[in-house]
């Protein structure tokens, strides 16, 4: 079973990452980790810590001249801003003379940090709160989407709205339409949105968005959007309907709706299958050579908690950043009085990043739910099982079914 947990404060010396599950004789190399780290931290929109910091992973263990080893992996993220931190987030120091701050943001984990908490501080209810902890999990994601290339799978994102702004022809329909160019992968769409400064797939809506976010920041306020992410290749027959535990659906939605401001998620063509008739919202099976296919992909590549084989699309919606330049209103806790909420250095838009992120949570569940149907304990007896079982899928079918 794949599992990974995250350390670390957003100021703090670092992040660290223990990464378990991966079978031995897996390539990774650190430049492939930085890579898609570097990508997490673009996008127009981003505060200036983006400027300060260009994440690199460390890896402490688990690897061995560029190969898994089948024993944890541990990763260690340097915040390169801790320097001008260590007094305030001292882990040895009583911190007396650290000033504390006394109004929480709404939108942001201010209130509800201190009151779990017990807390005298909302520095400690932000450090962890904080997104930079994605960054830990861009990296263990990397790692997942390294696994997922065995297997053909390919991940990719693109940014679909930023402040309500829509591209004239939403390529979301070409997903669901499943009208995509011949050997599409999903990588694909990274590429392309990867040259956009908002990770859009067109120009002119670059353009409008663009210019909204100036708009927004002159304002001194936030935007929210939308975003997909995709993925290829994935076989028939991952996750299971026998357990609301065991969906592939459940876990890509708890995996996306786990990112830090993500408050809606769907799969497939979700929320507008709701109004549609039944006709319009299936995808008929159709025979292909020696496979079973779909017309169309509306349901996202999953039914009943499987895998189908037809890409998994899902949708994500990111609420805008809670922190504003021109606050709105709070309540200072020293003084119990109505104050604007706090500024901090922040980003204005951060959909571009978010989806680079819905990446990596993507990969981390499919190749989680990978692990669990076709198992080994090195990526030569993982594949083989994977061969054995793909290879034949169409073979048994027919051999089950025809008199
Ligand atoms: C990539 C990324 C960057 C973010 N940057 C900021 C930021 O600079 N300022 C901020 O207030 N919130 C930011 N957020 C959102 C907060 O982390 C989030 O709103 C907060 O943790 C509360 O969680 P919730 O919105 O899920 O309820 C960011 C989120 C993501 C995914």
């Amino acid at each position: 079973m794949l599992r990974f947990l995250t350390a670390g404060e957003s100021h703090g010396k670092a992040l660290t990452a223990i990464v378990e599950g991966f079978p031995a004789n897996l390539i990774i190399k650190p430049e492939y980790l930085n890579f898609h780290l570097k990508r997490r931290q673009a996008g127009y929109g981003r505060g200036l810590r983006m400027q300060i910091e260009t994440d690199t992973a460390e890896i402490l263990s688990g690897i061995r001249f560029q190969k898994t080893l089948g024993s944890p992996i541990s990763l260690l993220i340097k915040n390169k801003d801790w320097e001008n931190w260590a007094e305030k987030m001292s882990p040895e120091h009583k911190g007396n003379k650290i000033e504390k701050i006394t109004v929480p943001r709404p939108g942001h984990a201010d209130l509800v940090g201190i009151s779990k908490y017990n807390f005298d501080d909302i520095r400690n209810s932000i450090e962890r709160s904080s997104a930079r902890e994605t960054a830990a999990r861009v990296a263990t994601g990397t790692i997942a989407r390294r696994l997922l290339e065995e297997f053909d799978v390919s991940i990719g994102s693109f940014v679909e709205s930023i402040g309500g702004i829509y591209p004239k022809e939403n390529f979301s329909n070409n997903l669901f339409d499943n009208n995509l160019p011949k050997n599409f992968k999903g990588w694909d769409l990274s590429e392309k949105s990867d040259k956009s400064d908002v990770r859009v797939l067109d120009k002119e809506h670059e353009e409008k968005i663009i210019s909204k976010i100036k708009q927004a920041k002159k304002k001194g306020d936030t935007l929210g959007g939308t975003f997909y992410a995709v993925a290829t290749g994935v076989p028939v027959g991952l996750g299971s309907f026998v357990h609301y535990d065991t969906k592939l659906d459940a876990d890509i939605a708890q995996a996306i709706m786990s990112i830090n401001a993500v408050k809606a998620v769907a799969i497939g063509s979700g929320f507008e299958t709701a109004e549609k008739f039944g006709s319009e919202s299936h995808d008929e099976i159709i025979l292909d050579k020696e496979s079973l296919v779909r017309r169309t992909n509306r349901a996202g590549g999953i039914e009943g908690g499987i895998s189908t084989g037809m890409p998994v699309i899902v949708r994500g919606a990111m609420k805008p950043i809670a922190t504003l330049m021109s606050p709105i209103e709070s309540v200072d806790l020293k003084t119990m009085k109505a104050v604007d909420a706090r500024r901090e250095r922040s980003d204005f838009v951060a959909v571009p990043a978010c989806a680079v992120i819905a990446e990596s949570m993507l990969a981390w569940s499919i190749a989680k739910y990978i692990m669990l149907k076709f198992g080994g304990d090195s990526i030569e007896e993982t594949l083989e099982n994977f061969r054995n079982y793909n290879g034949k899928l169409f073979k048994r079918i027919k051999k089950n079914f025809i008199a």
